[in-house]
């Protein structure tokens, strides 16, 4: 079979791999429909995981269908169509019993990272039974991708970790993939204006289509003063920072109000000034976390209703014979005007 393997910094190939076989009684064997590429992913091949090992098979996000099944296995039946999560769990360790999943001391996120992973035409998903989740027939495939990782995580980690609450002002900094799906999923708790700020202005155009009251264009504003005219001089009841760099850090830090929430979400790959002399007496939460997936089962049943307008995130089709062309493009999201790319198998 054919997959996407990454060899180190800036060197991933598309070559043949030996077909994945059951390991342990609790695997499957899937084949892949349809996968995506992840902001993670990029950062992979820009070796900012120089901990992955050479001749790994990347990808976390996606639907499959069950080709095999271990003997351990009881929720799932060859045939069966499935959404795969990008956080693995065992479902009886100590941290899956507080449904922390990202911290399974079997799983967590290890598909293209740990193990094999996703884009490709065959993988191996350990601990099946918790890790993959039966798809609501109303749900398109491509729609259920959406699912695997960015809506979760936009939910748990920025939502919920940043308790959004009917009324409240919020800002979402960064407005890629996770922070459009802050955006959708804050909708649920009713939030009386939401501020989006980033770079893009393509992306701010399409978050005021997907719900945003207020968007700033960081590149040619001062955000903390912009932040302030629509919120008000004391700030924002939540800030979630959704890109992972010390400047949105800066901003979110910047425009929290008193007894509000900063939710980080973005993955950081240096320090940040957190600027504690200032922030220790306003009484603020300030969390962060990698996504539990913990919440996937309720998303599904959102997007079931198709009130979500989750097919507005994907802006590109590939095949997986043209994954290498996919990665490009995603490379230069903001020139292509890309945030979800969907890549289809049409090699099995
Ligand atoms: N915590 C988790 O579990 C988890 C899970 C998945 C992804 N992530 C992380 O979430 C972050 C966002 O992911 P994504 O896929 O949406 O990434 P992305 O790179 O597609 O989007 C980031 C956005 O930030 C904007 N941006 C960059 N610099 C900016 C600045 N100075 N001011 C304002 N905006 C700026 C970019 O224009 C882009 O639209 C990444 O760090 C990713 O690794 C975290
Ligand atoms: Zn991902
Ligand atoms: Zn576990």
């Amino acid at each position: 079979m054919k997959a996407l393997v990454y060899y180190g910094d800036h060197d991933i190939r598309f070559e043949e791999k030996a077909k994945p076989s059951i390991q342990n009684s609790s695997d499957v064997i899937v084949k892949i429909l349809k996968t995506t590429i992840c902001g993670t992913d990029l950062g992979i091949y820009k070796g900012k995981n120089p901990e992955i090992d050479p001749g790994r098979v990347l990808g976390h996000e996606g639907v499959a269908v069950i080709e095999e099944v271990g003997d351990g296995v009881k929720n799932f039946k060859v045939g069966d169509k499935v959404l795969i999560s990008c956080i693995t769990s065992c479902g009886t360790c100590e941290y899956c019993k507080k449904q922390l999943y990202a911290h399974c001391k079997d799983g967590g996120w290890i598909l293209g990272y740990m193990i094999d992973g996703i884009q490709t035409e065959y993988a191996r998903i350990p601990h099946a039974d918790n890790s993959l989740y039966k798809i609501p027939s109303t749900i398109d495939d491509e729609v259920a991708v959406m699912l695997s990782d960015i809506l979760p995580t936009g939910h748990e980690i920025g939502v919920q970790y940043g308790d959004v609450k009917p009324g409240d002002i919020i800002a979402i900094v960064g407005a890629g993939p996770v922070g459009m799906s802050v955006l959708l999923t804050s909708q649920f708790y009713s939030p009386s204006t939401i501020i989006v700020i980033d770079l893009d202005q393509n992306r701010l155009d399409m978050a005021k289509e997907l719900g945003a009251t207020h968007v700033i264009n960081s590149g040619d504003t001062n955000v903390e003063e912009a932040v302030k005219a629509i919120a008000g001089e004391e700030g924002v009841d939540v800030a979630i920072e959704a890109v992972g760099i010390p400047a949105t850090w800066d901003i979110c830090q910047k425009i929290v109000k008193p007894g509000g929430h900063l939710a980080n979400v973005g993955v950081h790959g240096k320090s940040v000034n957190f600027e504690i002399e200032k922030l220790w007496i306003k009484n603020l939460t300030i969390t962060t976390g990698l996504v539990n997936t913990n919440t996937t089962p309720m998303l599904l049943k959102a997007a079931a209703t198709n009130k979500l307008p989750l097919s507005k995130l994907i802006t590109h089709r590939f095949k997986l014979s043209e994954i290498m062309k996919a990665y490009d493009v995603f490379m230069n999201g903001s020139k292509e005007k890309a945030l979800k790319i969907i890549i289809d198998n049409d090699l099995s």
